[in-house]
């Protein structure tokens, strides 16, 4: 007979559940400390303005593997949860970062036995010849295994017009493996929602195999500024009072604009702020202080093209890509 003690060590998962009593007990907070996603989580919720529901659901889904886990160390066999999800929305929503802090969360988890990410678009799978995608695809799938596979712009796999494109024949093989070996490879399909939507009704076997749509809504403007001061604190500088009212005008301006891209525009526009900053000590000379050599000031801000009207340049080439 194995005594709760013994059955709540999660290690082994070769116990029957007749060899275990009914009453047998396994320690919740315990299961949490031991796999260490709280702080996982923490720093998710830390680290990232907003994106609440997606939280949530991330939240949710640690919650469903964490009580998968408890199950099996006490001989409750069932077949691992499918966890293949897609996450749409606007470009700079956070869909590459948070698919990153979700292979993390995975690994944590004992989900998947890597926890990296493979990122890659229809190019990396599909080839340009007959013969050349089975191998493209296979070998993408093998790089990814025991982490995650994140498929950016996935509805490219998929060519309408075309019955014999190659990315037919990726998504079979996806398809697949998808099924087979959901427990060592979650696929994360990313793009816009609209696109996806119209990917996922032509595309029922692969809709089907989604366990989790993820939503990434833009952000609001107190989410971008909030999003722009936690970016430079992590480089340690900061705005002036001054430098954070013009940051706002920048970017109720740039949100109005074309191929403005959330929190990657943000990211943006504090490079150029920086390279301005550093322009400005320069020309002044002399000494300068910690405090300056910290502080974008209102001007670093204000010399932006937006303020002409004009797109910057480094958004401007962001957009041909
Ligand atoms: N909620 C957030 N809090 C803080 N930083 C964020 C947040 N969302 C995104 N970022 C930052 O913004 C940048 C762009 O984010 P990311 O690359 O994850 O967006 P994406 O949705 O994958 O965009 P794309 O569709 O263009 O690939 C990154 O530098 C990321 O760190
Ligand atoms: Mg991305």
């Amino acid at each position: 007979m194995i005594g709760p003690t013994q059955a709540g060590e999660l290690g082994s998962m070769t116990n029957s559940v007749s060899e275990i009593a009914d009453d047998s007990v396994v320690n919740v907070s315990d299961t949490l400390k031991e796999s260490q996603v709280m702080e996982v989580l923490h720093q998710l919720d830390q680290e990232l303005v907003g994106l609440k529901s997606v939280k949530t659901r991330i939240l949710e889904i640690a919650a469903l593997l964490l009580v998968d886990r408890m199950r099996r160390g006490l001989g409750l066999t069932s077949r691992p949860p499918a966890l293949h999800m897609s996450f749409t929305g606007q470009p700079g929503t956070g869909k590459t970062t948070v698919a990153l802090r979700m292979a993390a969360i995975l690994h944590r988890l004992q989900y998947v036995r890597k926890g990296h990410l493979v990122a890659v678009t229809r190019d990396d799978l599909v080839g340009q010849y007959i013969g050349h995608t089975a191998p493209k695809t296979k070998e993408v799938l093998k790089r990814a295994m025991g982490g995650v596979l994140f498929i950016d712009e996935a509805y490219y796999l998929y060519r309408q017009e075309n019955e014999r494109d190659y990315g037919q024949e990726a998504i079979e093989i996806l398809l697949q493996v998808m099924e087979n070996q959901r427990d060592d490879l979650v696929v994360i399909l990313a793009g816009y929602k609209d696109r996806m939507d119209t990917f996922f009704q032509s595309n029922p076997g692969i809709s089907s195999r989604i366990a989790h749509h993820l939503d990434f809504p833009d952000y609001t403007l107190e989410e971008l500024l909030a999003i722009a001061q936690l970016m430079l604190a992590e480089q340690m500088y900061r705005f002036s009072p001054e430098a954070l009212q013009a940051f706002e005008a920048y970017l109720k301006r740039r949100m109005l604009m074309p191929r403005f891209s959330n929190a990657r525009s943000v990211r943006n526009a504090l490079d150029r702020a920086r390279l301005r900053h550093a322009n400005r000590l320069l020309a002044k000379g002399g000494n300068v202080s910690k405090i300056d050599l910290m502080t974008i000031e209102a001007e670093d801000i204000l010399a932006s093209r937006i303020f002409h009207d004009e797109i910057p340049d480094s958004e401007q080439q962001a957009a041909i890509k």
